[in-house]
C-alpha cells in the first residue's frame, strides 16, 4: 500500500548520512537514536513515556504481558484486525472475546462491548482499523465503570487524532507498528508503545530486554523478570526520527487523498469507512465497500492497481482458531469483510493516480 522507493527518495540524503554516522559509530542496537526516538515520539503523542519494540505484534504481546493476565482473564477485541492482535492475547495466556464491529466505522461496537462485560473481563483492546480512531470516549467510560484496562492497537494509526489529541495519549497503553509500509515507518520490523503509567513503562522496558531494567555498560545488569529480545535497531530508529518530522504532512496529504476519493467515488453502490466527527484518520489506506467485491478487486489487481484485501480471513476463521472460532458468527464483521477493498492512500499518490483508480472502480460497480 506504499511506494517505498518514492518514500526513500524523499529523504535519501538525510537517511544515508544518518546510516553512515551510525555505522561509523558502531552502536547498532538501541543507543542514542533509539532513546531520541522514544523521546520524540512521546512529545509527538503528548504522553509521558514510550518504549520501542521489535514490531507492533511484539508491542501488543508485551503490553498484555505487562498486565500479568491469568488464564481465565478475558481480553475484548475485534476479529477484523491483522491476526497478530488476536495472537498476542493467546500468547499472553488470556482468553479472547471477539466483539462485533460498528457497520459504519468498522471499529469495535461500543454498545455490544458494554453488554459483553462479565466477571472475567480484564482488558479492552480496540483496534483503530486502517488508521481510523475507535470511539475512545465510550471505551474509556466502559473501562472506568468496570475497572478494566485499555490497550489500543494503533498499529495503523500513527498520527491519527481523537478529540484534538494524538492517538497514543488516551489509554493505559497504546501500541504502534513502524514496519515498512506503515504510516510512520522505518527500514525494518519495529514498533513503539506509549503510556503515562510509570510502573507499566518500567515493566515494558524490562520485558523487551530479557527482563533487564537498563542496558549493561561497565557492569552486567540482572534480569528482574523473564523477558524477550524485542529491541529496536539504531538505524531503524534514526530513520524514524527523520520521518517523524514529516508525519503531520503525511497525514494531511492522506486526508486530502481520502477527500478526493470520496468526491470521485460518490455512488450509491460504494460505501466508505466513516470517520467520527471528533477524529482524524491516518488513512493507512482508503477502504471502500462494494457488493461484487471479488470481481472488482480481481479486475483492479489484474490491472496492476495496488489494491489489497485486508484483513482476511476474519481472525476467528483463521486455521489456528478453528476450535475456538467454531460457533462464533459476528454478523457485521462478516458482512464488512466480504465487501471491503483497500485502496492506496499514501502521501506519494498523485491526483492522476487517484483519478485513474477511481474511474476504473466506477466502471466496475
Ligand atoms: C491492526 C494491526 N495490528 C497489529 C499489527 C502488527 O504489526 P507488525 O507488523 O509491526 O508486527 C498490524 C500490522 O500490520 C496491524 O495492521
Amino acid at each position: 500500500m506504499y511506494d517505498l522507493n518514492k518514500h526513500y527518495q524523499s529523504n535519501k540524503k538525510e537517511i544515508l548520512q544518518s546510516i553512515d554516522k551510525i555505522l561509523n559509530k558502531g552502536v547498532l542496537e538501541m543507543g542514542e537514536e533509539v532513546e531520541k526516538f522514544e523521546e520524540n515520539f512521546s512529545k509527538y503523542c503528548g504522553v509521558k513515556y514510550s518504549v520501542t519494540v521489535s514490531s507492533g505484534s511484539m508491542g501488543i504481546l508485551l503490553a498484555l504481558k505487562a498486565l500479568n493476565l491469568k488464564g481465565n482473564d478475558e481480553v475484548m477485541t475485534v476479529a477484523n484486525s491483522d491476526i497478530p492482535t488476536s495472537h498476542a492475547i493467546s500468547l499472553a495466556g488470556a482468553k479472547i472475546k471477539w466483539i462485533d464491529v460498528c457497520e459504519e466505522t468498522f471499529n469495535i461496537d461500543t454498545k455490544l462491548l458494554d453488554k459483553s462485560i462479565n466477571k472475567k473481563s480484564k482488558v479492552i483492546l480496540p483496534v483503530h482499523l486502517f488508521g481510523n480512531p475507535a470511539e475512545m470516549l465510550k471505551i474509556q467510560l466502559i473501562a472506568k465503570k468496570n475497572n478494566l484496562l485499555v490497550i489500543e492497537d494503533a498499529c495503523l494509526a500513527t498520527g491519527a487524532e481523537y478529540n484534538k489529541k494524538k492517538i497514543g495519549s488516551l489509554s493505559d497503553l497504546c501500541v504502534f507498528s513502524t514496519n515498512p509500509g506503515k504510516v510512520l515507518d522505518g527500514i525494518g520490523s519495529g514498533g513503539i508503545i506509549t503510556t503515562n503509567n510509570k510502573k507499566l513503562f518500567i515493566t515494558l522496558k524490562k520485558l523487551r530486554d530479557y527482563g533487564r531494567r537498563s542496558r549493561p555498560s561497565k557492569w552486567p545488569v540482572k534480569s528482574d523478570l523473564i523477558g524477550y529480545n524485542s529491541k529496536m535497531s539504531s538505524i531503524n530508529a534514526a530513520i524514524l526520527n527523520i520521518r517523524l518530522k514529516y508525519l503531520d504532512s503525511y497525514i494531511e496529504k492522506r486526508n486530502q487523498n481520502a477527500l478526493m476519493y470520496m468526491d470521485l467515488l460518490d455512488s450509491k453502490k460504494i460505501k466508505f469507512q466513516k470517520v467520527l466527527d471528533n477524529s482524524k484518520s491516518a488513512w493507512r489506506n482508503f477502504t471502500i465497500r462494494v457488493k461484487n467485491r471479488n470481481q472488482i478487486y480481481s479486475e483492479l489487481y489484474d490491472k496492476n492497481f495496488k489494491v489489497a484485501l485486508g484483513y482476511l480471513p476474519i481472525n476467528y476463521k483463521d486455521g489456528c482458531y478453528k476450535k475456538l472460532g467454531k460457533n462464533i458468527n459476528l454478523k457485521t464483521t462478516e458482512i464488512i469483510s466480504s465487501e471491503i477493498i483497500n485502496l492506496p492512500c499514501h502521501q506519494y499518490m498523485s491526483k492522476k493516480e487517484i483519478f485513474k483508480i477511481s474511474k476504473n472502480i466506477l466502471s466496475l460497480v
